[in-house]
């Protein structure tokens, strides 16, 4: 058995699977996180590897306080932590991009007001999207369905990841600009874990690079 922990924070859900399906291939046995049931910290005993469990939100967290040595987190996430983490490898699954959507047409728009709001789960990268261009916005945070707010007459306009489209469609709404078209799920590190369990966090940047390869490289087959 290894000496050292180490230990993994991963956003709970679709980024967390795809990312046991990677593991898995590197030989680390996934099937406690798999299926934890309502426990929160699961192992790997034989490869001495910790998985922890938590929102998209908090895995920046947990890495940049050092609890957690590695997470899997969308890109979006990080951008609007802003914390200091090393950002070593595109996973590339999770693949999405960050817009400003509302009515294409603002005469359908319910409410027309002095203030400009937008409802967003991202209120940094909103008040640096229109910060950096001079303009004064109000921003609304919500934690989810974000796009009721045009809708419902909450906000003028969106700031959120779009994937397919369809939650857009579905709500007659349209993007109105790319804020970032980049997202997807990304590798992070701790920078004192970096070098003080290097072997052991080299290894797994390594393995999960590979495996990332061969996962492109079928794709394109
Ligand atoms: C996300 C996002 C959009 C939707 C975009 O929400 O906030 O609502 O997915 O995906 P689409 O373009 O494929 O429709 P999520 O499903 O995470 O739920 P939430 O609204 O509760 O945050």
């Amino acid at each position: 058995m290894s000496e050292e922990v180490l230990t993994l924070a991963l956003a709970k859900g679709r980024l967390a699977e795809q990312t046991f399906d990677l593991l898995e291939k590197m030989g680390i046995d996934c099937s406690e996180p798999r299926d934890p049931g309502r426990r929160l910290v699961l192992w790997d005993k034989k490869n001495n590897i910790r998985f922890i469990l938590v929102k998209p939100s908090d895995v920046p967290t947990y890495v940049d306080h050092g609890v957690a040595d590695l997470g899997v987190v969308g890109k979006d996430t990080l951008l609007e932590a802003g914390r200091h983490l090393y950002e070593v490898l595109d996973l590339t699954f999770g693949r999405c991009k960050l817009c400003i959507a509302g009515y294409a047409d603002r005469s359908n728009a319910l409410v027309t007001r002095a203030t400009f709001r937008v409802a967003t789960k991202y209120p940094n990268i909103a008040r640096n999207w229109y910060g950096d261009r001079g303009e004064t916005i109000e921003i609304i945070e919500l934690h989810g369905s974000v796009e009721l707010g045009p809708v419902i007459g909450l906000s003028d306009v969106i700031l959120d990841i779009v994937e397919s489209g369809s939650t857009l469609r579905a709500n007659g709404l349209s993007v109105l600009e790319d804020v970032c078209d980049d997202i997807s799920a990304r590798l992070v590190v701790n920078p004192v874990s970096m070098k003080t369990k290097r072997d052991r966090v080299r290894g797994l940047i390594d393995g999960l690079t590979e495996q990332v390869a061969l996962m492109e490289k079928e794709k394109k087959q």
